[in-house]
């Protein structure tokens, strides 16, 4: 696998952090880029730059201290529109511009966004020069294999893609259609790594260091993005990227430090989003974190806690202490 560049960007190894919204916020970057991913990008932002001072809007566009290169996810289908709000998160800290052509949502779908474009390639191709032309960023597009099993035209995609200057392509192998069902699916993926020139990044069910190699051998691709897997487990970076260096995974985190690592993360969380919003977000990251440890009693009591001060305070008596 060769080295990585998005631009002028050089990535330093190929397990990537895939954008979630509602999960992707700078928190669980920065847990995620300090545990081992070598880059992250952030939740999708509107183009629609009237929605800037909600709340969501304004916390997604916030990257203090997070490492470089900070790349921000845009969606839309206005050329015009998405090429000032590029132009606008550029002048706002963004380095890399990336493209939401793979969101399967119906909200967004319904206004022909994420990935419903794929439905009309001239659009797409319009959407990418005015985005590519907007700045001097590198942009990157993310996107499916198509609309639906019978348009899958991921390669006319790429295609147009690469001839408006787009940097890289990030696919997740999965059509619109599919949404989140059926298996993600490499043979389009590796197809297009033979066609073209820019870098090409495989996305989709990629949840452990085996099925990183398998994907990376099948479609020759540049790098590999994780997205559901790091979610309570931001120890599969490390994970994946040792077993490709050197051939040996590294021992899983003890129960002690999955605890202490989570703990944490839910001060972060609150401290970022304040302690009400705080402690509702950390609940859906307390309970992947804790899955699999044979903890179910403990989780359902954390669920009803309704303070984040009794959050940190139950976790802190009932497991920190438990399993030290
Ligand atoms: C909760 C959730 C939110 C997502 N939000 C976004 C998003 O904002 N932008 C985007 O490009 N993809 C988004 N995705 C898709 C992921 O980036 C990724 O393509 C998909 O989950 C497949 O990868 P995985 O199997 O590793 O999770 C989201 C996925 C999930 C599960």
């Amino acid at each position: 696998m060769s080295t990585l560049n998005i631009g002028p960007y050089h990535i330093e190894h190929p397990v990537m952090l895939a954008p979630m919204a509602g999960v992707t916020d700078r928190p669980f970057r920065q847990l995620c880029r300090n545990l081992g991913a070598s880059y992250a990008v952030s939740e999708m932002l509107s183009c629609d730059l009237s929605l800037l001072k909600t709340a969501k809007t304004q916390y997604r566009m916030n990257h203090d201290g997070e490492p470089g290169p900070i790349a921000v996810q845009i969606a839309g289908s206005d050329p015009k529109k998405m090429a000032t709000a590029a132009q606008f998160n550029v002048d706002n800290g963004a380095q890399i511009i990336d493209i939401n052509m793979g969101c399967p949502q119906k909200k967004v779908a319904k206004k022909k966004c994420g990935s419903a474009l794929l439905s009309d390639p001239r659009l797409v191709a319009d959407i990418c020069r005015h985005v590519v032309n907007a700045t001097q960023a590198p942009i990157t597009l993310k996107t499916r294999l198509g609309i639906d099993s019978d348009h899958k035209n991921i390669m006319e995609i790429a295609h147009i893609a690469e001839q408006a200057g787009i940097t890289a392509l990030f696919i997740h192998g999965r059509t619109k259609e599919q949404k989140y069902q059926g298996r993600s699916e490499y043979d389009l993926i590796a197809a297009v790594k033979k066609q073209i020139s820019i870098p090409v990044i495989a996305n989709g069910d990629i949840d452990s260091p085996e099925k990183a190699l398998a994907v990376i051998k099948q479609t020759q691709c540049d790098a590999i993005m994780i997205g559901r897997a790091a979610q309570g487990n931001p120890w599969i970076f490390e994970q994946v990227n040792s077993y490709l260096t050197t051939g040996q995974i590294p021992k899983k985190p003890s129960q002690t430090e999955i605890i202490q690592v989570m703990y944490e993360h839910i001060k972060n969380l609150h401290d970022f989003y304040g302690p009400i919003t705080g402690c509702r977000i950390a609940r859906k990251h307390i309970k992947w974190f804790l899955k699999g440890l044979d903890l179910d009693p403990i989780t359902c009591k954390l669920m009803k806690i309704k303070s984040a001060e009794e959050q940190l305070l139950f976790i802190n008596q009932n497991l920190l202490h438990k399993v030290a």
